[in-house]
């Protein structure tokens, strides 16, 4: 089978996960590469040995030149919409960064150019493709903790980006928590439909809006998810995949966000407090080649080849955007409110 043309677009520092994934991955050939900045596009093409890539500064000469199947979209959020649109009517398939779009109208723009081109239209959600993740996807599905009825999520990081971060608006919301609140849901199986945000910047934040923020959401199945996050907390870091408590009916599972996966279950019917012992939990198994961005493209590529959607369709991915949206929304208004519906 020949490999799918590829062009990527917004040759900044994410698309180089993207550039290592693909060097192994024979069925992407990227054969052109678009940056508004050209030099970016001459220096991935030059890390990449791409000598033969058509470099350009706009997308529309990349695809009347290169006529690819596929375009990969790295660039910044608000190009995520036009870039992926061109895309689309161009009768590509994308794969693009998160978050879809910076507003909810234009990612339901987006999920309906989808659906009427016929094309697939997916997101990077590296996390979904984390052995750890999976390993707890595993154990709360194999019903060790019983019915899930809570989710807490921490997420406390002081990083310093420079860059479209820095003047961004909710920005833990839009560019971070759309990973956690992803993960939430790929973890829970389920689906938000209220929220309730509490959004702030503190004074020594060295962002512009939104670097901290605690959300209620009412989760499908009477799930309850707590989050609570920073992207200015010096001192004491979680990890970016965030520290996990899951409460189910027979017991809770703790994920520290690293390698370590705790389990402990009721074992006696009576007592004030009930007698409990630690349950075992079985690593998935995961090839090295299947972890993050390298496994989403590899799944993307199967999907083209099967023409059946992927994990992170865009489908799927706007209700890990509406959570962020109904956050945004309930924040902005101080009001629990409904998450936004499924375009
Ligand atoms: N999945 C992850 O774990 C992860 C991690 C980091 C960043 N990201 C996401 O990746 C995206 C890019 O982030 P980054 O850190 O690489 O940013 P960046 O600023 O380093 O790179 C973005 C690049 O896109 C280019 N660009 C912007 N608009 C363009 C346009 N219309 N056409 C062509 N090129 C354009 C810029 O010139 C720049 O080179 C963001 O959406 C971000 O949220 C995802």
């Amino acid at each position: 089978m020949k490999p799918y043309k590829t062009v990527l677009v917004g040759c900044g520092s994410i698309s180089n996960s993207w550039m290592k994934a693909c060097q192994d991955i024979p069925q992407i050939e990227i054969c052109g590469l678009v940056d508004l900045n050209l030099a970016n596009a001459k220096k991935t093409a030059e890390m990449y040995n791409l000598g033969e890539a058509f470099l350009n500064d706009t997308l529309t000469a990349a695809l009347n030149t290169c006529q690819p199947d596929v375009v990969f979209d790295t660039t910044v959020p608000g190009a995520h919409k036009p870039v992926t649109l061109e895309a689309l009517a161009f009768g590509c398939h994308v794969l693009g960064e998160k978050p879809m779009a910076e507003t909810y109208e234009d990612a339901c723009d987006m999920v309906k150019a989808a659906r009427a081109s016929g094309n697939i239209y997916a997101v990077i959600q590296n996390r979904r493709y984390d052995k750890r993740v999976r390993t707890v996807e595993a154990a709360l599905r194999s019903g060790v903790i019983g019915d899930l009825h809570t989710v807490n999520s921490d997420f406390y990081i002081g990083a310093h980006f420079g860059g479209f971060r820095d003047v961004m608006d909710h920005v833990l919301l839009l560019d971070m928590a759309i990973h956690t609140f992803d993960a939430a849901r790929f973890l829970s199986g389920a689906n938000a439909t209220d929220v309730y945000c509490h959004e702030h910047n503190p004074a020594s934040s060295w962002y512009k809006h939104g670097a901290s923020a605690t959300a209620v959401f009412q989760m499908t199945d009477g799930i309850t998810y707590n989050y609570r996050g920073s992207w200015c907390a010096e001192g004491l870091p979680t990890t970016w995949e965030c520290d996990w408590r899951f409460i189910g009916d027979k017991g809770t599972l703790l994920w520290d966000g690293k390698d370590e996966i705790k389990v402990e279950v009721v074992s006696s019917e009576e007592g004030f407090i009930r007698d409990v012992e630690p349950a075992d939990t079985d690593w998935v198994d995961w090839e090295e080649s299947h972890n993050g961005h390298g496994g989403l493209i590899r799944d993307f590529v199967d999907a083209l080849d099967s023409g059946l959607p992927p994990l992170t369709h865009c489908e799927d991915n706007i209700r890990s955007l509406a959570m962020v949206f109904g956050a945004i929304g309930s924040a902005v208004n101080g009001q629990k409110q409904p998450v936004p519906a499924h375009p």
